[in-house]
């Protein structure tokens, strides 16, 4: 069965598509080389060893897209590709409505005319802003999105969700991941920030590998236990692999119609210092940080409840933040030596 991986080429992405060859799905890539890498394609077919179809466009190119879903004829839709930048998407806010709203419309309208039934969207946890609880459920209500990406991630949602209801004829998933970190145990794959990262765990990795200077801690004066803002540091295989579990539960389903929203995560918390700790701890290393200031529109506290993950899906984290923590050391010494 061939599935569409949209922004195949990038960080979960790419891991979704090494778990979908081994659960004997063929993933079909569609990126536009936006925020990935060509060499990915390369290092996905050297870990899986099959030739993966790579289509490299734009989702929001709609005459192109039908003809590669018209020949492909997938059985579903993985649609990952978006820009997700929080800071960048607050100073362009219509390069992230442009293309994170318009490419998930392309999709919806396309998967209609051409009867493509399965799509799992690509969501997060920032659309629960500053929880009212923790640990999240998907019963928490959704806050107004402190930054336009969490907004388009909100606004995607919604057009997914009216979109099942009124035409009675897809069956979707949103998939709202809290922080995906680590990388492929094998090397050959992980996270490519482009430029300087925004995300703590490659920058930590980059300070580590000389890279960076030194790592700043955003803040230690939050009501935590250590000061440091507290998250759900989910492994990206495990995240790759709900995906594999959320197509088998669209496929096999027998409604001709259904909408639902999964907490990806690992169900429990760890703070920024403590992330650090284990991270100079597994890896043997002494990382140069420094505490500055609290970073605009973080929240200071958020950790997912996956219950209905496992009750429906049959997907839990298995992955510990060690071995997260490892293996993005691992990669980012690949990438030090490859460079
Ligand atoms: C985590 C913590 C920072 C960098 C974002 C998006 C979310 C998802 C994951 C896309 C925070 C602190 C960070 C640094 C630091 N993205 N930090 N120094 O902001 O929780 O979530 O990325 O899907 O949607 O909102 O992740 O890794 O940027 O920050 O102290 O150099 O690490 O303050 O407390 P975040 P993050």
């Amino acid at each position: 069965m061939k599935v569409i991986v949209t922004g195949g080429l990038g960080f979960i992405g790419s891991h979704t598509v090494v778990e979908l060859w081994n659960s004997g799905f063929e993933p079909v890539i569609v990126d536009n080389l936006s925020n990935s890498n060509e060499s990915v394609l390369s290092q996905l077919n050297e870990l899986t060893g099959k030739q993966t179809t790579c289509y490299k466009i734009d989702c929001t190119e709609v005459d192109m897209l039908r003809e590669i879903i018209r020949e492909e004829k997938p059985e579903g839709i993985i649609h990952f590709a978006a820009h997700k930048a929080v800071g960048e998407s607050v100073k362009e806010p219509l390069k992230y409505y442009g293309n994170n709203v318009n490419s998930t419309l392309v999709l919806i309208n396309l998967m209609r005319e051409i009867g493509i039934k399965n799509l799992i969207f690509s969501s997060s946890c920032t659309v629960y802003g500053e929880p009212d609880s923790i640990p999240v459920t998907e019963q928490n209500r959704r806050k107004k999105a402190t930054s336009p990406y969490g907004n388009t991630k909100a606004i995607c949602e919604d057009i997914i969700e009216n979109s099942v209801h009124a035409y009675q004829c897809l069956r979707a998933t949103s998939l709202r991941y809290f922080n995906p970190i680590g990388a492929h145990p094998s090397g050959l794959i992980g996270e490519l920030p482009l430029g300087v990262p925004n995300n703590l765990v490659p920058y930590i990795t980059q300070t580590a590998v000389g890279k960076r200077p030194k790592l700043t801690v955003f803040g230690n004066d939050y009501d935590t236990a250590d000061g440091t803002c507290v998250r759900d540091f989910i492994h990206v295989v495990d995240l790759a692999q709900a995906h594999v579990a959320a197509l088998n539960f669209l496929i096999s389903s027998k409604s001709e119609s259904l909408y639902e929203v999964f907490n990806i995560g690992t169900g429990s918390g760890n703070s920024v210092l403590e992330l650090i700790q284990c991270f100079e701890e597994v890896n043997s290393v002494k990382l140069n940080y420094e505490f500055g200031s609290r970073r605009e529109g973080d929240i200071e506290k958020i950790y997912g409840c996956a219950d209905k993950a496992r009750a429906i899906l049959g997907w839990k984290s298995n992955k510990t933040l060690q071995e997260a923590l490892a293996d993005a050391y691992r990669w980012e010494r690949r990438l030090l030596e490859s460079n």
